[in-house]
């Protein structure tokens, strides 16, 4: 039988649990996302996935130069690794806004952006950024459907854009639409839905440039969608994060989908609680448990049924219990990889079958140095 793509030689000098990364699989998807697009300056792809200094120096280093980052230490860590271009896709509050003003103060090469959806919070920008004799390039957080933030277009959203439009400190950037709600498996459900989405936003762009107000873009979607906004004239910029690394949730979710899986996690047999029971050292401290079961997908035991969960230890049943042995590996793909690498402090490097480097995950602080 063929070696399994994910089988490391020296895997006995990996202690598990641990998540591995491997750079082929991760520079063919990033290849595969700019193929989608067909120009880098339309991929902006979201960095909360992977979380690594390393990943974003190689997408760097293929030509992608805009990036979409959720948090402060993530946006730190992008903009520390050169990223010319990079979009805070969270409405900065509270002390929040002089940590962004900081950052933009300490990378004058870089072009930053965030997105707003109140008006207060957006008076606040603005103070600081003009106290500091700076601009911000902002943009209006619409919402496309998924109810997360954003505000729906209509009037509240002109006058939203029109106070960004006018705000001493800002500067307006366009319109960032995140649909994460469109799950749809049918590619004809998902794109029609898409496009029911996207036509507001369109809509609402074409209203604000009739006042004669400056739209620069739109800005939208994540993975799901990235296919069909990659062939859309109206969104400038698509921000995909997942495709990067991918997961089995999406693999079964999004069957037109051909992006490869560039991250596993390393677990070992530790005991064997019955003669059909597996007990592994993959707890919801190694992978991500937001989901039910199954959140770990065996290529070597598809059969396995997880039946218990805890912080360190995930116990499996399979019939094939007896073909292994305390001490035994087994590779695991993540249902849910974003909070999968979250969980671990650092990632294994895999090339050529060997297990090497460790690259630190570095933005899972919630602070960096700002
Ligand atoms: C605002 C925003 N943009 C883009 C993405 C990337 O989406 P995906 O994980 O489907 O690639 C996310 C994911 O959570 C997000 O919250």
């Amino acid at each position: 039988m063929d070696t399994p793509w994910f089988t490391v030689r020296n895997v006995d000098e990996v202690p598990s649990p641990a998540l591995l990364f491997y750079p082929d699989r991760i520079e063919e998807n990033v290849r595969r996302m700019l193929a989608l697009v067909g120009n880098p300056a339309r991929l902006r792809p979201h960095m909360k996935t992977h979380k690594v200094a390393e990943v974003i120096r190689l997408q760097l280093h293929l030509g992608v130069t805009k990036f979409k980052c959720a948090t402060i230490a993530e946006t730190e860590m992008v903009a520390d690794c050169g990223a010319p271009d990079i979009v805070l896709a969270y409405q900065p509050v509270g002390p929040n806004v002089q940590r962004l003003l900081t950052l933009v103060r300490k990378f004058p090469q870089t072009i930053f952006a965030a997105i707003a959806d109140d008006a207060d919070a957006i008076r606040a920008l603005g103070a600081a950024f003009a106290a500091a004799g700076l601009t911000l390039n902002l943009f209006l957080d619409v919402d496309s459907g998924m109810h997360r933030t954003g505000v729906a277009p209509g009037d509240h959203a002109v006058d939203l854009y029109k106070l960004i439009a006018h705000t001493a400190g800002l500067k307006p950037a366009g319109l960032h639409a995140y649909d994460g709600h469109n799950h749809e498996t049918d590619l004809a459900v998902r794109t029609a839905m898409c496009e029911a989405n996207l036509a507001p936003v369109v809509a609402l762009r074409r209203q604000l440039t009739g006042l004669g107000l400056a739209v620069p873009k739109i800005l939208a979607g994540g993975t799901p969608t990235f296919p069909l906004y990659a062939k859309s004239p109206e969104v400038a910029e698509c921000s995909p994060g997942t495709c990067v690394l991918w997961d089995f949730g999406y693999e079964r979710m999004l069957p037109d989908m051909k992006f490869l899986v560039a991250a596993v996690v390393l677990t070992r047999v530790i005991s064997k609680p019955g003669t059909n029971r597996l007990c592994l050292d993959l707890g919801h401290k190694a992978i991500a448990a937001e989901n039910p079961h199954p959140r770990v997908f065996f290529p070597q035991l598809p059969d396995a049924t997880a039946v218990m969960h805890s912080e360190e230890h995930l116990v499996v049943e399979t019939p094939r219990a007896g073909e292994f042995a305390v001490g035994d590996c087994l590779y695991g793909i993540p249902r849910h990889i974003c909070p999968t690498v979250a969980l671990h402090s650092e990632v294994v490097v895999v090339r050529d079958g060997m297990a090497g480097e460790r690259w630190k995950v570095l933005a899972r602080a919630r602070q960096l140095t700002v």
